[in-house]
């Protein structure tokens, strides 16, 4: 077998990491080669210092338990430190009014590498441009890594599905149907995913599977059709099931729920941007919007559930992936079949994180 060259790695150092679409082929297969590298060292018992002496601040204004503490792990089991704010950000200045780009070039001086998650899509590019705008004063900017940004992307999510995928089914994917379902309008782990699969460019299928209301937005399955990429789109989970080799499944994103109707009402009632009305009027949006999204969650979330009679239609060999985390739409008896993949990505997530980050702040080889 031919060792895969860390040389692509170089192309990561001291780079923001915002979306998969910086990623090529030979990147891929160099990080997951380093991602397994690190598997074996872990199983081993063995410790390493590559990142001895690296701080890493980690800015988190969403809820997070695996990406959060995955990057935490990671940049520990490396021999790195880890910062974040006591609390949270809900007790740093961002509670005064600071705005994002002034705590980003805060936290830039204290820190090699800020891991950042946000709920507003462009988040992490906004962070990025803070940095190096700060880079130019102090001769150094700082590499953001995006953790997730609104409904836009979460690209490390991404490099740990394909990771596992690839794990499982071998480097070459050609021939593999890949389903996605749940609420694949809101869920920024399959924007990445799809995006990421068609950038590693092997002749998979993929099947979209979601009501009309969570469809996957046109702009992601035009990237992977454009690169070749064979994408269905259907609402019946049940007639394509049989022929899946991955089902991923994505949670209902409730959260974004009452701000897209908010967005909705204001456009339908005012003709024009949220943003654009003044808070009174916001506030009294606030009301309807919140009616209308707890009654379309109630459809979507009892939409599609991974039961034992889904799971006896599949494939044996199939593997079934969440990002986690679930509320119903994989329930917990579940875990028990072969199939169920969901705690081998968390422990991939670790791997994955620990090969990205040793990248970007130590240059390889
Ligand atoms: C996901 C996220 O935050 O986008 N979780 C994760 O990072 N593993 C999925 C979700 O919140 O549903």
């Amino acid at each position: 077998m031919v060792t895969p060259t860390t040389e692509p790695l170089h192309a990561l150092y001291r780079q923001h990491i915002l979306s998969v679409e910086q990623c090529t082929p030979p990147l891929l297969e160099a990080l997951f080669a380093q991602a397994q590298a690190f598997a074996r060292r872990i199983e081993a018992g063995q410790s390493t210092t590559v990142l001895d002496g690296a701080v890493v601040a980690n800015l988190f204004y969403e809820a997070s338990t695996r990406t959060d503490l995955s990057f935490q792990a990671a940049v520990q089991r490396l021999g790195g430190r880890i910062i974040t704010t006591a609390g949270g950000v809900h007790y740093s200045s961002v509670t005064k009014g600071e705005s994002l780009p002034d705590t980003v070039k805060t936290i830039a001086c204290y820190a090699d590498a800020i891991v950042i998650r946000h709920p507003l899509q462009g988040a992490a590019r906004e962070a990025a441009d803070a940095s190096d705008a700060l880079g130019l004063t102090l001769g150094r900017a700082v590499p953001i890594i995006n953790a997730g940004d609104g409904i836009g992307e979460h690209p490390t999510q991404a490099l740990l599905d394909l990771y596992t995928i690839k794990d499982r089914f071998g480097p070459r994917l050609d021939g593999l149907t890949i389903g996605f379902t749940g609420d694949l309008r809101n869920g920024r782990t399959v924007h990445s995913l799809i995006k990421l699969l068609a950038i590693d460019g092997d002749q998979v299928r993929l099947i979209c599977m979601a009501p009309e209301a969570l469809a996957m937005p046109h702009e992601y399955v035009q990237f992977a059709r454009s690169r070749g990429i064979e994408v269905a789109e259907t609402d019946d989970l049940l007639t394509v099931i049989g022929d899946l080799d991955v089902l991923y499944v994505t949670r209902v994103q409730k959260e974004r729920f009452v701000s897209q109707h908010l967005e909705d009402l204001a456009l339908r009632a005012f003709g024009t941007h949220l943003d654009y009305l003044d808070t009174e009027t916001q506030r009294a949006l606030r009301p309807v919007a919140e009616i209308h999204a707890a009654r379309e969650y109630e459809r979507a979330s009892a939409s599609y559930i991974i039961d034992e009679m889904i799971m006896r239609l599949a494939k044996p060999d199939m593997i079934l992936m969440h990002p986690l985390p679930r509320v119903t739409e994989i329930p917990a008896d579940i875990d028990q079949d072969a199939r169920a993949y969901y705690f081998r990505q968390v422990q991939n997530g670790l791997f994955i994180r620990m090969a990205l980050m040793a990248a970007v702040l130590r240059r390889q080889g």
